[in-house]
């Protein structure tokens, strides 16, 4: 896949997914921006990911602030005079059923899962107009696609507005080669998983939706973003990629 000197923000940076993401972009070349308000994370994966032949820099910031996003891509430009490729990948889960769930919980995760989307798109696409094109890529989830009874009705609300969103910018802005996709991961293999499994009534439950027989893992949503971030994906515009061993399948 080519993504050689392509120059991708990725927003959760820092973070599991965010991280694994930098990894397989810059591993194939890329020089990848990771952004995140974790700045402890943040500066561990650029020193982690440092040897890769392309090159990570993390840079601190709230993706839920416009003017942040003024400064940073301001920023970028200033370095790298273009921006090819942002993914924005942040995202919170408040674990509450509806019931149990406040109104300003529901606001927290409508900015950070959305709000978010909105504004790093906001940004980047008159940058990816002047340099005539670009690509964006949303994390949603299955849960942008699907109702899901083990997961927070307003985690699969904000996911679902992730996935229009995503339709709606590949609508209004192909045109002018600007492509825009989302992927949609199941659950991802991760420590917080493992923990979550050593309940074996909650293993099986999540084992029995996946046709596949065992969970996603970091490499295989990252492989799905280098993918959609390449040259190879040129005509791939307003996909939803589903990242999920068939868990929406069925
Ligand atoms: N892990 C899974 O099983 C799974 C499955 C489907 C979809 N997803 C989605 O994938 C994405 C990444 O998930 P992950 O598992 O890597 O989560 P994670 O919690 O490991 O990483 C999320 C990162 O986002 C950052 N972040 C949160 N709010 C921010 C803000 N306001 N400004 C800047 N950074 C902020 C956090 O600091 C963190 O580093 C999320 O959108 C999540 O909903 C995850």
């Amino acid at each position: 896949m080519h993504v050689e000197n392509k120059v991708i923000l990725i927003t959760g940076g820092a973070g599991g997914l965010g991280m694994e993401m930098g990894t397989v972009l810059s591993g194939n070349g890329a020089r990848v921006y990771l952004l995140d308000l974790n700045e402890e994370s943040g500066k561990k994966a650029e020193a982690a990911l440092a040897h890769l032949p392309g090159k990570v820099s993390f840079l601190k910031m709230d993706i839920t602030v416009e003017e942040e996003w003024q400064r940073i891509t301001s920023l970028v430009i200033e370095q790298e005079g273009r921006i090819d490729v942002l993914v924005n990948n942040a995202g919170i889960n408040i674990r509450k059923p509806i019931e149990e769930m406040s109104i300003n919980e529901f606001n927290t995760m409508m900015l950070v899962n959305v709000g978010s989307v909105f504004l790093g798109t906001k940004y980047v696409l008159p940058l990816m107009r002047e340099a005539g094109g670009g690509a964006i890529i949303n994390t949603s989830s299955v849960c942008g696609l699907i109702g899901h009874r083990y997961t927070p009705e307003a985690y699969t609300t904000t996911k679902g507005a992730v996935t229009l969103l995503t339709k709606s910018i590949a609508s209004r802005y192909g045109h002018e080669n600007i492509r825009c996709n989302s992927i949609h991961p199941s659950t991802v293999d991760t420590p917080l998983v493992q923990e979550m499994f050593k309940d074996p009534v909650k293993k099986q439950q999540r084992l029995d939706e996946v046709p596949l027989g065992h969970l996603a893992t970091a490499r295989d949503v990252a492989n799905a973003v280098l993918y959609l971030a390449s040259d190879e994906a040129s005509f791939i515009n307003g996909v939803a990629l589903p990242v999920d061993g068939g868990v929406t399948a069925w």
